[in-house]
């Protein structure tokens, strides 16, 4: 099997990490408000899903979130082919492969995590991804699974990875245990060891490579890309989606962010309105909003009236509008501009 050129893939310096329910298009929205830069990671999506389900629901998603990327998990190299093409033809700027979750249901479908044991297979899917999308093919992986030794099957399955078209790699960098750790655990019981994936920019300096795990703050990311090209964050900007307000002029020297998080609201507002009359419940919006005051007075008191919006909310989208909009008020407005 002739490998199609790799595509020549450049790491965002900086992306949030894909995770199931949670990067759905909507939080997508509310973060593509504090960050044009910042690359976005869909959740994972089967790529049998994408060829049995329901293509719109699964796959649509707004233009103002590019640069976006799909996720999509599969271990058949002719569904994923396809998955992928179906995927670059609804706009996705970048296809990834999810070789790093160890949940039961992905294990039963002998994909995702498992698959760090499999470097052959898992080229076959890239090449044959790769030989049908013109936007990069890319993979995200752990070190290693189970007691499999860390830095010998990752860089293995990066020099097959390399070699059939995959120009980046992402790497939340611990290992995964496929029996006996939750995938919650599996987040946060093995231990992180990030100095691996700079090793492996050391050691293939033509791939563009993203270091992921346990990174919480803009200021760590910056000591990562001293290493590496880019840094991917998940569960820090779910807890605190203003992290990424800082992004853009830090990290690419661009201003433009909001200048605090009631104007980052404003942005939400009429997305949300538009988006309940298009038939969506308000706490698909809600939900993604609730910790954007984190560690400022009056928080407790937003998230407590934003929970009016919960499931069972019957108002129109104005009335939703009109409630989001009372429980900012309880919240004095200061300037978080960032200095240039
Ligand atoms: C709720 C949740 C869902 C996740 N879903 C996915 C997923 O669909 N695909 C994937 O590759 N990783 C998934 N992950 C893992 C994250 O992408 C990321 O690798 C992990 O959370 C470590 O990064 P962090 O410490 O910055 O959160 C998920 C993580 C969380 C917390």
């Amino acid at each position: 099997m002739t490998a199609p050129p790799a595509t020549r893939a450049v790491a965002s310096r900086l992306s949030v990490a894909p995770m199931m329910d949670y990067t759905d298009r909507h939080l997508r929205f509310v973060l593509r408000q504090a960050s044009r830069r910042t690359r976005l990671y869909t959740e994972m999506v089967t790529a049998e899903a994408v060829m049995r389900g329901d293509r719109a629901r699964l796959l649509g998603f707004d233009a103002a979130e590019h640069p976006v990327a799909l996720q999509l998990g599969g271990a058949d190299p002719l569904v994923l082919a396809e998955a992928a093409r179906i995927g670059e033809g609804y706009g996705y700027d970048e296809i990834n492969l999810n070789v790093g979750c160890p949940s039961d249901r992905v294990q039963a479908g002998r994909f995702g995590a498992c698959l760090m044991a499999e470097p052959d297979l898992v080229a076959h899917c890239v090449a044959a991804m790769a030989r049908v999308v013109a936007v990069p093919v890319t993979v995200k992986c752990r070190l290693a699974i189970d007691d499999m030794p860390e830095w010998e099957t990752l860089s293995a399955l990066v020099g097959r990875i390399a070699e059939a078209g995959c120009g980046h790699v992402i790497v939340h960098a611990r290992k995964a245990w496929l029996s006996g750790l939750s995938p919650r655990e599996n987040r946060e019981v093995p231990p992180l060891h990030p100095e691996m994936v700079w090793r492996l920019k050391a050691e293939f300096p033509s791939l563009a490579v993203t270091v992921n795990g346990g990174i919480r703050t803009l200021d760590e990311a910056e000591r990562h890309l001293a290493h590496v090209d880019g840094v991917m964050i998940g569960r820090a900007v779910c807890e605190n989606p203003w992290l990424l307000a800082e992004a853009d002029l830090r990290l690419w020297g661009e201003p433009g962010a909001p200048a605090d998080r009631h104007a980052l609201l404003e942005r939400v507002l009429p997305y949300m309105a538009a988006t309940m009359a298009a038939g969506a419940p308000s706490h698909v919006i809600t939900r993604h909003i609730n910790g954007l005051f984190n560690g400022l007075p009056g928080a407790r008191a937003w998230r407590r009236r934003l929970s009016e919006a919960a499931p069972g909310f019957t108002g129109t989208p104005a009335e939703a509008v009109h409630l989001v909009t009372a429980a900012a008020a309880m919240i004095p407005r200061q300037s978080e501009a960032f200095a240039a």
